[in-house]
C-alpha cells in the first residue's frame, strides 16, 4: 500500500471565519490547529473528523495558488491529501510510474509534516497531495 489513509480534505475558503463558523455549528467539528503556511501562501485550519481532518485553506494574497484557484473556480474542494510513512519512497514510486510533480522534493507543511502535490493533469483533475506527517 502506497498511502495509509487519507489525512485531509483541502478546501479553499474566502472568509476562514465564516468556514469555521459554518462547519462548527452546522456540522460539530472541532478547530484543533491554526497556521500560516508561509510555504503554500495560506492560512490554514485543521478541523476534526474522526482521524482526518478538513483543511480549509484562505489565501494570504490573490497571486497564491489558492488565491488563484478562488478567483478562477470560487470556494469549495481544492485538494485530498493521502498519508505516507515515507514520503521520499512514495515520490519515487509515482514519478516511476509516470505521475508528474508539482514539487520534486517535500516541502514543509502544515504541523511541521513534509508535504508534495501532485499535478492534477496526471491525476484526473484531481489535485493529489502526499502528507508525512511528524513522526
Ligand atoms: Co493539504
Amino acid at each position: 500500500m502506497l498511502f495509509g489513509r487519507i489525512d485531509h480534505i483541502g478546501v479553499a475558503v474566502d472568509d476562514l471565519e465564516a468556514a469555521i463558523e459554518l462547519y462548527g455549528s452546522r456540522f460539530g467539528m472541532r478547530e484543533q490547529h491554526r497556521e500560516t503556511v508561509e510555504s503554500q501562501g495560506v492560512e490554514a485550519v485543521l478541523l476534526e473528523v474522526g482521524d482526518g481532518h478538513v483543511e480549509l485553506l484562505q489565501p494570504l494574497a490573490d497571486d497564491t495558488a489558492v488565491g488563484k484557484f478562488l478567483a478562477k473556480r470560487g470556494p469549495g474542494l481544492h485538494h485530498v491529501a493521502y498519508q505516507t510513512d515515507d514520503i521520499d519512497r512514495t515520490l519515487g514510486v509515482v514519478r516511476d510510474a509516470g505521475i508528474d510533480l508539482i514539487d520534486e522534493t517535500p516541502r514543509i507543511g502544515i504541523r511541521g509534516s513534509r508535504v508534495a502535490f501532485l499535478h492534477p493533469r496526471s491525476t484526473g483533475g484531481v489535485l493529489t497531495e502526499i502528507v508525512e506527517p511528524v513522526h
